[in-house]
């Protein structure tokens, strides 16, 4: 979705965020795969206090008000996005809805489980980052994990009558969502971890050699995990894009730098 007139910039950042998280609501499986882990965590739900951090039109805090907390704190920061949120959990319990940046939130008790859904399609970015800013120390998040795999993909098994090796050549050192929608991986391919991302412990990257692997295409998938289990990952959850960069070497390096608060991934071929 595109605003396609002139609107005021603050306006623009506010309704721009909103659409964007519209058409996650499309993505069933992962609506449908964190509704299983949540279910699977009654335990630390049930008579406890939870808190979702960024929780959008309302549709994870539905489930976990369905195991019945003491208490559950919804946390927006998007005033349109708070303003449905508001309005959709209007008829429930046990539910605050709180308009902040989750990293502002200050709850006036202890917090049982933590729930988000901070991920971006490189695995780190600001969201993910807002959660090692907190004033409140959550005794579970949910999840707890996550990790970039890498694939080393021939051409031959992506299928594009448009983006052949002369337009991939010009994309050199450079890494785009959605480039391939139509191809044949699963997620067994991708087998190599270029970044890793624990709860408490941050993100950590990896120098990745390829030189034994054979292909004209890196490709990257977010696996989503909790207590090492995957709950959703890029190939079967299509809120997130696999990302892709032509090969230009045998070995690359991925980072993340903070800046103001944003998230910049780097991506470089070392050699
Ligand atoms: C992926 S959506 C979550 C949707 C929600 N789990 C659901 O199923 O309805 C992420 C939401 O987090 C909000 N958000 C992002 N960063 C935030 C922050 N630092 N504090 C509070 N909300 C934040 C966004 O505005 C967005 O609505």
């Amino acid at each position: 979705m595109e605003i396609l007139n002139d609107i005021p910039d603050d306006k623009y950042v506010k309704v721009d965020e909103f659409l964007a998280y519209i058409g996650i609501y499309d993505d069933v499986v992962r609506l449908e795969r964190f509704r299983q882990h949540l279910s699977r965590l009654k335990s630390h739900i049930e008579g406890k206090t939870v808190v979702e951090a960024g929780a959008g039109f309302g549709l994870l805090s539905r489930e976990i008000l369905k195991l019945n907390p003491r208490k559950l704190f919804a946390v927006e920061r998007n005033d349109l996005t708070y303003n449905v949120l508001k309005k959709r959990l209007a008829d429930f319990d046990r539910v605050e809805t709180i308009h902040a940046e989750v990293e502002e939130f200050e709850p006036d008790c202890e917090v049982d489980l933590l729930v988000h859904e901070f991920y971006g399609s490189m695995l780190y970015d600001e969201n993910l980052f807002s959660l090692q800013q907190l004033r409140f120390q959550p005794k579970m998040v949910f999840p707890n994990g996550g990790e970039l795999r890498a694939a080393v993909v021939a051409l031959s098994d992506v299928h594009d009558d448009v983006v052949d090796t002369s337009v991939l050549r010009q994309l050199g050192g450079v890494v785009v969502g959605d480039l391939f929608p139509d191809h044949s991986l699963s997620a067994a391919d991708f087998d190599i971890v270029v970044a890793r991302y624990a709860y408490g412990e941050g993100i950590e990257t990896f120098e990745t050699d390829i030189s034994r692997r054979d292909g004209e295409l890196v490709a990257f998938s977010l696996f989503i995990t909790h207590d090492g289990e995957v709950v959703c990952d890029a190939i079967t959850c299509e809120n997130w894009s696999i990302a892709w960069t032509p090969r230009s070497g045998d070995m690359f390096r991925l980072d993340f730098e903070v800046e103001d608060g944003a998230v910049k991934t780097i991506f470089q071929w070392l050699k």
